[in-house]
């Protein structure tokens, strides 16, 4: 459900990014509690009245009980892109933008450990807010973050992460790599790729000891780290990811099933269910929105998850699925905004 949220403060972080900070009355504190590396959908309505929904990953680090909220989020300017574009260029102090409530299973609640991420450009957004929230609440914590951007000015974040060395010298690691710079580091300049990774990776941290790597960037990125930390033995249940920006020509789509001609799709949603036909060609989200406008979605990309719902009976082509780990799409959980029906009834549950 969106809430309309005053912007508190608007920052510049770089030529092309900015970070927005939005006021959280007191009455909506406990709906926008988020667990770092959650992100927010934001929604707004352009100039000819269509709906423009994006999701922006949370940077602040999650407040404690009994504290308000700081909700501040990290948005990139996306070439073409009409809501970053809109953030960038016009969006001020005082302004209203509809926010729904923090999502998303790219998690890492504060315990004991050791933690490493490994992010790409804007990838930082949520792993910023996973390492400050982490280091300040458990003293038994050690966080690694390797960070790759072009240049140092078009990297986010720069204080941000350079205030968590000052604070936790002890305990927090940082490289960075620039793709097009040289840099003081002694670390070559260059793409962070499969292949340095696996060199990189064992000369800066026990990789065996990590108990969660955390990914976030471009698919190529986040794919690379991937296969560079299977390579090093790493176990699949200790890496999460998150992809940002994925183009849709570079998406593997999953080759199409074909799709019964006349399937009919029934769903719950917040503990009320329909039955409707589905149309050729669309995505079972598509059918729930002619008449459901509260079904959940954000990126309609694959990417954020929002649209997660639980396959009671029939089965699903999914195009693809960049949000959802294993372990969820084994025990059932599928995209609606990407799955296409190929059983003649399918079941879906949103609340689940
Ligand atoms: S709406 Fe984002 S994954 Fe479906």
């Amino acid at each position: 459900m969106f809430h309309p949220l005053r912007v508190s403060d608007v920052e510049r972080l770089t030529d092309d990014s900015v970070a927005v900070t939005f006021a959280v009355p007191p009455e909506l504190r406990e709906t926008f509690r988020h667990v770092p590396g959650q992100h927010l959908a934001l929604r707004r309505h352009g100039v000819g009245g269509e709906e423009i929904r994006r999701t922006y990953s949370i940077c602040s680090p999650a407040a404690p009980e009994g504290e308000a909220p700081v909700l501040r989020v990290g948005i990139r300017l996306v070439d073409g892109g009409e809501f970053s574009t809109y953030a960038l260029k016009e969006l001020a102090v005082g302004d209203t933008v509809e926010v729904m409530e923090p999502m998303g299973r790219f998690l890492l609640a504060p315990r004991p450990g050791r933690f490493a991420a490994i992010v790409g450009g804007s990838g930082i957004t949520p792993v910023l807010s996973m390492a400050s929230t982490l280091l300040a609440r458990e003293p038994q914590a050690r966080f690694c973050l390797i960070r790759s951007d072009r240049t140092a000015a078009s990297t986010m974040f720069l204080d941000e992460v350079a205030d968590l060395k000052d604070r936790f010298p002890d305990r927090f690691q940082l490289v960075t790599v620039l793709s097009r710079e040289e840099q003081q580091s002694g670390l070559p300049s260059g793409r962070l790729d499969q292949e340095r990774l696996a060199g990189l990776l064992p000369a800066l941290l026990p990789v065996g000891e990590v108990d969660g790597w955390f990914l976030c960037g471009p698919l190529g990125l986040v794919v690379g780290a991937e296969r560079a930390l299977r390579g090093l033995g790493v176990d699949r249940g200790r890496i999460h990811q998150e992809i940002f920006h994925v183009d849709d020509g570079s998406a593997p789509a999953v080759r199409a099933a074909a799709v019964p001609a006349h399937a009919t799709l029934t769903a719950t949603l917040d503990g009320r269910s329909g039955t409707w036909p589905v149309q050729e060609g669309e995505s079972l989200l598509e059918t729930v929105l002619r008449s459901r406008s509260d079904a959940p979605y954000a990126c309609k990309g694959g990417v954020c998850g929002t649209c997660r719902a639980f396959l009671v009976t029939g089965e699903v082509r999914m195009d693809r699925n960049y949000a959802l780990e294993s372990e969820e799409t084994d025990a059932g959980y599928v995209l609606a905004c990407q799955s296409h029906a190929v059983t003649p009834e399918v079941e879906l549950d949103f609340d689940r």
